[in-house]
């Protein structure tokens, strides 16, 4: 099946999906007869938000994952969920709509280079984001999320020496937070590193009242001049509890959808890039899944996920790790 990915990819999606069918009504009708739930992160496009059973940030997906009832999970989101998804619940088929949906994050820590580094630190407990492959995940302690990785490093002893990959600017900020001095893997996501100061300050300017939001991978300029820095729930239930009605939102745009659905008179500015004309910052991978794709990837059964079995289960430990942490925390 593999080997027809182009034609399967091209000729269906592009050219042979009739256009007079009603695509929603098809892809609901099928999670029926098949036992299929869609999750989606909260960077997915808006009709793909529209049509999910669960929307979440990377440790809601996780604990998802972990609890669904379905026998096909359709992760719309980037490989690294739905690899995640899958070492959680062997048994279940995961799909995702495209398996070129990677990350520059992920793509930043190679296992042999990761390793190597590994053993300069032997005696050092290893915490990895969850923005990472599976064979990565296999040689972590403990797997986190923006949304526990605070809770989770503060766990460990005070003298407990610590590694934390990939994410440069999320580890710096967990640092900051913790008053560790965690050993950082040099990686970052492309999307939260290009947000532009200049920008967000000019803006600042046009609306004096706007609070500024941002994700932890963005870097400390920008994080030190935000007045909420969490993960896309947290700043999502920021919005919601704070009484400010103007936010300037650094973090990927499709973040906007849930929160002009749940706070729909409030304003939402999104932070721009430094390289851009276009006023929003997407993730170019998270945009590649389409409603096309997804009822392709239903019908079909296809692309799905499949992880070497020792890899899968040594990647299984750290992650049953960070959920039951995340349990006791109340995360
Ligand atoms: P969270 O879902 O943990 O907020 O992470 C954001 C992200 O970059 C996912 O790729
Ligand atoms: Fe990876 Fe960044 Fe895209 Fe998230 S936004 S999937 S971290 S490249």
């Amino acid at each position: 099946m593999n080997n027809n990915s182009n034609w399967l990819i091209k000729g269906f999606v592009d050219e042979s999906i009739d256009k007079n069918i009603d695509l929603i009504n098809e892809i609901n009708n099928i999670k029926r007869e098949k036992n299929a739930v869609i999750m989606a992160h909260y960077y997915q496009k808006d009709e793909i938000q529209d049509i999910a059973d669960y929307i979440g940030d990377s440790l809601a997906l996780a604990q998802l994952a972990a609890k669904t009832n379905a026998d096909i999970i359709l992760l719309a989101g980037v490989h690294f969920m739905g690899e995640t998804a899958k070492i959680i619940s062997p048994d279940k088929k995961v799909l995702v709509p495209d398996l070129n949906a990677g990350c520059s994050l992920a793509d930043s820590c190679k296992a042999d280079i990761f390793k190597r580094f590994l053993h300069k630190y032997p005696d050092y407990k290893v915490i990895t984001y969850v923005n990472t492959s599976a064979d990565i995940k296999a040689l972590s302690d403990v797997v986190v999320t923006s949304t526990n990785a605070k809770a989770i490093v503060d766990s460990f002893p005070k003298d407990e020496k610590l590694i934390f990959g990939p994410d440069r600017n999320l580890g710096n900020y967990i640092n900051s937070v913790t008053g560790r001095n965690m050993i950082l893997w040099d990686g970052a996501c492309h999307v939260h590193e290009k947000f532009s100061l200049e920008k967000i300050i000019e803006l600042k300017k046009i609306y004096p009242d706007a609070k500024i939001i941002a994700h932890p991978e963005c870097k400390k300029a920008l994080l030190l001049l935000a007045d909420h820095i969490g993960s896309t729930a947290s700043l999502l239930k920021y919005v919601q509890t704070d009484n400010c009605n103007t936010f300037i939102v650094a973090t990927e745009s499709g973040i906007l959808h849930q929160m002009k659905c749940v706070e729909p008179y409030k304003q939402f500015i999104p932070a721009p890039p430094n390289d851009s004309t276009c006023a929003c910052n997407d993730c170019e991978y998270m945009k590649l899944n389409t409603i096309e794709k997804i009822y392709n990837t239903l019908k079909f059964e296809w692309p799905e996920i499949v992880i070497d079995e020792s890899i899968r289960k040594k990647a299984l430990h750290p992650i049953e790790k960070m959920l039951e942490l995340s349990n006791k925390l109340g995360l």
